[in-house]
């Protein structure tokens, strides 16, 4: 009982102190994000009215669980530009996510962002900054990302005392000097890429690949060359850091002033009553409602562990930002809101519509396809993307991940595909810098498109087709293997009447009935192929009288005598590989059979072109020009 009283006591006592300082927390942090907000010109209205609630309705802010403060400010992409002024987010103590990057940001950054004492994460790259990096960080910094601006100066060596580091990226910048050596053992993931940097690379970062260094021609040591002209036989670091930062760290070591004391003093005592409120908190939250965390928009994570996951969907009111539908199995971890914040950049512009390469945080990176001209409903739409997602599943097909569908926006969510697509491989940039694609390539990337295509054939039925094959929506991924996208959308579409790209790849039965089929495509396929031998795309003259059908024109050619002309000439450098072109070419032409029922399946293509590997395997003899793709596949 007397124990009871007490604990009332004393939560009286806590609750009359600190229930003002919340109040004021929350208060401070507005007035800071007011003044950031009329300091910096954006392009992008966000929305933040003073006579609103700050954690509910402001666009870009999360507040902690008990909305007593600002837990995070992400505003990528907003069109800031200017300065960021110091004395605003730096007033933001309980701040632990800071966001800004891709915006116009110049000058200095100032030390009061980088030293806010909850500060996590902070992304600030793609902007203009410059000057010198700060010279000291919040220790609990997990992720800094500092890449792509145009900060000068040397590395400090304070970044040593971010013990909690994971992730350090300067990249594109123009730092210069030796770099420090950094002994952070939780740090994952460094670039300091395509900066001035210079001297022989600490043993401590060693670890990490080329790719974190390349791009600073003075630097040296493994992972990069060795340092050519070393007099000094120990790769250890005997290039010692510059001395300027001594002299300071010996005028810390005086006497300890009353001043200090009595800082001490006082800083221990808020740390203790800072104890007493986490308490405090963590006994009121269990008292009410414990699991009151919002994950709504979210796609079940997969185990990403690093951040704070269930605080970000807290902000998610609006029942718009909710209905972005994710397919089973996916691990993307973001909302709508994520996306349309993420920096985009247009990838290309189809006669379905456009699509985006989008960057979200963490690094993740999506293709997002705006559609245009769709004519069906919402449940024949939702319909046919439970198909997609459902014949998508193969490592040659390029999986939908997620879609949105409202009255004006329809949105397709993809993997990114780094590769590029076949149709930049063969036909971008014929000059002098650029290597042509080898044959080995080309039947690996056929081989597969085709499993692929077989694959959509037989797990959608009988009257499912891809419907829109052609070297634009074939993407090389990382094992240098074709996969196709763009599958299914035909039927939802109102296709152009317009010729575009795809036209001469369409069946001529598809001409006239607009019916997409298996056969049809094959047809597509077909064409694919010959585009790929020949080098040559299906439309090449935008000149409605001088469109080259690529079929009847390989037929004309061969027709007269079967001469290497129609193959591509980039593929005449290659030694022994004629006899898999004739009989390349062959399926080609089986494939574009005129009329549909002469046309093979898409799994006899499939067992047509293992067969001309499979040739290709025993009797080919080396020849120094094909080099052997499979010995230099090891990626790290
Ligand atoms: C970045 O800032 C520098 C100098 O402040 C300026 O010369 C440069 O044009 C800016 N770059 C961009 C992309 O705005
Ligand atoms: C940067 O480091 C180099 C040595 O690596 C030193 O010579 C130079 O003075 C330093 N510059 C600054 C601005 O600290
Ligand atoms: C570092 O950044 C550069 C340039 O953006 C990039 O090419 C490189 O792959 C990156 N390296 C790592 C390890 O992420």
């Amino acid at each position: 009982m007397k124990f009871c009283m007490s604990s009332v006591f004393y939560f009286l006592v806590i609750i009359t102190v600190f229930l003002p300082l919340i109040v004021a927390d929350l208060n401070s942090d507005k007035q800071a994000l007011l003044e950031f907000h009329a300091a910096v010109p954006h392009r992008r209205n966000l929305n933040w009215n003073s006579t609103n609630p700050i954690c509910t309705t402001w666009v870009g802010i999360t507040c902690t669980q008990d909305n007593s403060s600002v837990l995070a400010l992400r505003l990528p992409g907003v069109g800031f530009i200017g300065r960021i002024p110091s004395n605003t987010l730096g007033k933001l103590g309980s701040l632990k996510i800071l966001s800004l990057r891709s915006n116009r940001f110049n000058g200095d950054l100032p030390s009061d962002i980088t030293t806010l004492p909850s500060l996590q994460y902070l992304y600030l790259q793609h902007n203009n900054l410059t000057g010198d990096l700060p010279a000291s960080f919040s220790f609990q910094l997990n992720v800094l990302d500092l890449s792509f601006n145009s900060f000068t100066g040397n590395i400090s060596e304070t970044i040593q005392n971010l013990t909690s580091l994971t992730r350090l990226n300067l990249q594109n910048n123009n730092l210069s000097g030796a770099i420090p050596n950094l002994n952070l053992t939780r740090l994952k993931q460094l670039n300091l890429s395509y900066n001035q940097l210079s001297g022989p690379i600490p043993s401590s970062l060693q670890r990490f690949p080329s790719s974190s260094f390349i791009g600073n021609s003075l630097l040296c040591g493994p992972p990069l060359q060795a340092c050519s002209p070393s007099p000094s036989p120990s790769p250890s670091p005997t290039f010692s850091p510059p001395p300027p930062e001594l002299p300071k760290k010996q005028g810390s070591k005086k006497k300890l002033s009353l001043g200090v004391i009595i800082a001490i003093a006082v800083g221990g005592s808020v740390v203790l009553l800072l104890l007493a409120l986490i308490v405090l908190c963590c006994c009121l939250k269990k008292k009410d409602n414990g699991g009151s965390s919002v994950l709504k928009g979210k796609a079940s994570g997969g185990g990403r562990s690093e951040k704070p996951k269930e605080e970000f969907g807290s902000g998610v009111q609006e029942p718009e930002k909710n209905k972005l539908v994710f397919f089973e199995g996916c691990s993307y971890n973001f909302d709508l809101e994520d996306l349309l914040r993420a920096s985009a950049e247009v990838l290309g512009k189809g006669s379905y519509g456009t699509a985006y390469k989008a960057v979200l945080e963490e690094s993740t990176t999506v293709v997002v396809k705006r559609l245009k001209e769709v004519v069906v409903g919402k449940k024949d739409f939702e319909q046919q993307m439970e198909i997609i997602g459902r014949v998508g599943q193969h490592p040659n097909v390029v999986p939908l991940r997620a879609y949105y569908y409202s009255k004006d926006e329809k949105l397709l969510v993809y993997d990114y595909i780094p590769g590029g697509s076949l149709s930049t491989l063969l036909h971008g940039d014929r000059g002098g810098g650029r290597s042509p694609l080898d044959w080995e390539s080309r039947v690996k990337i056929s081989l597969g498109i085709a499993r692929g295509i077989s694959h959509v054939h037989s797990m959608g039925g009988p009257k499912f087709a891809h419907g829109n094959i052609k070297s634009s929506n074939v993407l090389i991924n990382q094992e240098h293997d074709g996969c196709i996208s763009d599958l299914g959308l035909t039927p939802l579409m109102n296709v152009p009447a317009t010729p575009s790209r795809s036209v001469g790849y369409r069946a001529p039965e598809v001409i006239e009935t607009r019916k997409h089929t298996h056969k049809s495509d094959v047809y597509s396929f077909g064409v694919l192929l010959l585009e790929m031998l020949t080098g040559k795309a299906p439309l090449q003259s935008p000149r409605r009288d001088d469109m080259v059908d690529l079929p009847r024109w390989v037929q004309s050619v061969v027709r007269e005598e079967w001469t290497a002309e129609v193959f591509d000439v980039e593929l005449m450098r290659f030694q022994n590989i004629e006899e898999e072109m004739v009989q390349m070419l062959q399926i080609a032409m089986a494939c574009v059979a005129k009329v549909a029922d002469m046309r093979p399946n898409m799994d006899e293509v499939v067992r047509m072109i293992e067969e001309v590997r499979q040739s290709d395997s025993e009797n080919r003899p080396s020849s120094e020009e094909n080099k052997s793709k499979d010995s230099n596949v090891q990626t790290p």
